[in-house]
């Protein structure tokens, strides 16, 4: 961002100054302009990274400088933050239809003008560097709409027809697709119809370049997902602005939907949590295994270097792996020494019964799975699978060492907790039959800097 050039278009000196002043303590270089003519001016003489502008202007107003900006061709690319001190709902609402790719308030634009700046060129970054595979058989489109998309800061990839589209798809691995439709082999709607198909793709937007002769068709694909029509002959401005836009919008998609995933998982984390509580409260004897069954669990995934996702789906799993004993009867449950056979076979569906619980919460599988497999054993004789080794999913072994270890040093009410070195001894004794090696060594590690610690 710091190479960044910025032009700044207010009528008001003191603010193109303090704009100015922010800009360059944070390293972006800048002109200024104080009106929409002197803007345009400026447009036509330089390359410029992001416009910044004011509303109320003499000459030519905030919002007709930005609308003139998003409809020439030549400038409809460069990010518009509209910076004014009308903010209500309706100027808000203003600077947006005319194109503005952000609106500060000026009374905040101390705290919140940089931040934005950032935002929005990140989003633009974003949509340059993108591969867009052009699937054309006529050698002629083909290098024009190569050369348009490249001096765009696109990378293109070319296939003759979608035949060829289909072989190097995977390789390219493209952002954008466009295609023609009249192509030999398979052509352009048999293309679209296929990737619609694949998991892999069926997100992926697709425009489609068409003459107006192909209305009929054009509606047909429109309902089957295709993102947006150019039709022949075109301009090649005129397809960059629409990649752009198709990229911006994927951008701001792809926004939405990661704090749609950041909610839901909240709301879920919430729901387990409240489970887990009334489980526990049950049973005052078990209440906090969850919680340190966790901890522990975590500080394994640490050391096996698991990254924030992977360490986001092993918490989940660890604090809900006993859920299932909501569906354990009190007298097996609460009983106050060792289970007979009938009792132990009922306390083991507790592993089970986790999955019919929250079965219907979505995106959950992996780490129900998991939870479920936590009383496996690596050599095969655990429950309720008798599943072996590596076939155990790595965060149900984890489980299973934080969940004996915790075990064995709480206190039950037929016996006291026992002392870590004990358990320290029987968890080393169980390495290969009961404990995967690898998840052993690393609770292992993990003690000894607990150990450390505690002697400093
Ligand atoms: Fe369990």
């Amino acid at each position: 961002m710091n190479k960044a050039n910025v032009l700044i278009v207010d009528d008001s000196r003191s603010v193109r100054f303090a704009v100015k002043a922010l800009l360059s303590s944070s390293g972006i270089h800048t002109v200024t302009a104080s009106d929409g003519l002197q803007g345009q001016e400026a447009l036509r003489r330089e390359q410029f990274d992001l416009v910044i502008t004011d509303v109320d202007m003499p000459n030519l107003s905030g919002l007709e400088f930005c609308q003139w900006i998003k409809s020439n061709p030549e400038t409809a690319h460069i990010p518009v933050i509209v910076l004014s001190s009308l903010d209500t709902d309706v100027d808000i609402e203003n600077g947006f239809r005319v194109g503005a790719d952000a609106y500060v308030p000026k009374r905040l634009a101390n705290k919140e003008l940089i931040p934005r700046i950032e935002s929005v060129m990140n989003k633009c970054t974003f949509v340059k560097d993108k591969t867009i595979l052009v699937v054309e058989d006529s050698k002629t489109i083909q290098m024009v709409v190569k050369q348009g998309l490249k001096d765009a800061g696109f990378k293109v990839a070319l296939a003759d027809d979608g035949q060829h589209a289909l072989e190097i798809i995977d390789d390219v691995a493209p952002d954008i697709l466009l295609t023609d439709l009249n192509m030999p082999r398979v052509d352009g709607h048999e293309l679209c119809r296929r990737l619609f198909n694949m998991d892999k793709y069926k997100l992926m937007p697709i425009v489609v370049m068409s003459s107006l002769g192909d209305k009929p068709m054009m509606r047909g694909l429109i309902r089957d997902g295709v993102a947006a029509f150019i039709v022949k002959p075109f301009n090649v401005d005129m397809l960059v602005v629409t990649m752009e836009k198709l990229l911006s919008d994927h951008f701001q998609h792809m926004l939405e939907e990661r704090e749609r995933l950041v909610l839901e998982q909240k709301l879920t984390v919430g729901t387990i949590t409240s489970l887990v509580n009334a489980l526990e409260a049950r049973d005052k004897y078990t209440s906090g295994h969850s919680e340190s069954v966790t901890r522990l669990s975590i500080a394994i995934g640490r050391e096996l270097g698991f990254s924030d996702t992977e360490m986001n789906r092993l918490q989940i799993a660890a604090s809900l792996h006993d859920l299932g004993k909501i569906g354990v009867r009190d007298n097996v449950l609460l009983k106050p020494g060792k289970l007979t056979e009938d009792e132990f076979e009922h306390m083991q569906t507790h592993t089970v019964v986790v999955q019919d619980i929250l079965k219907s919460m979505h995106g959950m599988e992996d780490v129900l799975v998991a939870a479920s497999s936590h009383h496996e054993r690596w050599d095969g004789t655990g429950y309720p699978n008798g599943l072996k080794g590596e076939d155990i999913p790595l965060v149900g072994r984890i489980i299973a060492v934080a969940d004996v270890f915790d075990a064995l040093t709480s206190d039950r009410p037929y016996r006291d907790g026992m002392p870590v070195e004990k358990a320290l001894q029987i968890i080393s004794e169980g390495v290969g039959s009961h404990f995967c090696p690898t998840v052993a060594a690393a609770f292992f590690r993990y003690m000894k800097t607990l150990k450390k610690g505690n002697l400093t």
